[in-house]
């Protein structure tokens, strides 16, 4: 397991170890992923108290955020997603992604918020008990990608009325192929 790693927000000095983080797990597309984020953070949808890292005597080792995307006729406007989660190679594995991913989760529930969405790995979210959001009423924001990918967690307050046609900000548009 993964010994001595503090979660806590990310912090403005930490961008250029996070950047680094994030083109390491993104090998395959480091400048659209790294770019994605800096997107995020100048974008309204940007969450500060939702954008962490993982941290150990190496420095930044993991960073995950969560951030606003459109609802269209769900019963509210929109919707957390979480995007993108990146762990650094060298600490994949033994467990900082799940305890990244636990912490942000609780704090959300903390903040009342009812549902986290997803777009990502069909065999490594259901874990924290994200389920298959088409079933449960949202329409995928891209029809050319696995209706699989898109995973929903359920929290206290969720209601069915929140599903609809999930709308992603125009800055998405920066990964290519997305991720
Ligand atoms: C995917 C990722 C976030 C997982 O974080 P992690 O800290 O390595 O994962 P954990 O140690 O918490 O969990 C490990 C388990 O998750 C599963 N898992 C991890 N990566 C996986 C992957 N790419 N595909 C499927 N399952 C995966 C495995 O079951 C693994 O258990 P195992 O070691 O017994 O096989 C991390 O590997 C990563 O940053 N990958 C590159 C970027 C990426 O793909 N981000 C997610 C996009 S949705």
């Amino acid at each position: 397991m993964a010994q001595g790693v503090v979660i806590r927000r990310e912090r403005a000095a930490d961008r250029p170890a996070i950047a680094e983080v994030v083109r390491a797990a993104f090998v395959r597309h480091p400048d659209e992923v790294a770019l994605f984020v800096e997107r995020i953070r100048a974008s309204d949808e940007y969450i500060p108290e939702l954008a962490l890292v993982a941290e150990d005597s190496s420095g930044v080792i993991a960073h995950v955020m969560l951030s606003w995307v459109g609802v269209e006729g769900g019963s509210r406007p929109r919707i957390l997603k979480l995007t993108p989660m990146s762990v650094r190679p060298d600490r994949q594995r033994v467990g900082v992604g799940t305890r990244l991913i636990r912490d942000a989760l609780g704090r959300v529930e903390e903040a009342g918020e009812p549902a986290v969405f997803v777009e990502g790995i069909p065999g490594y979210y259901p874990r924290f008990g994200f389920e298959p959001a088409i079933p449960l009423g949202f329409v995928s924001p891209d029809p050319d990608i696995p209706d699989e990918a898109y995973m929903v967690k359920r929290l206290p307050g969720f209601s069915p009325e929140l599903a609809g046609r999930i709308v992603y900000p125009a800055f998405f548009d920066v990964l290519s192929p997305p991720g």
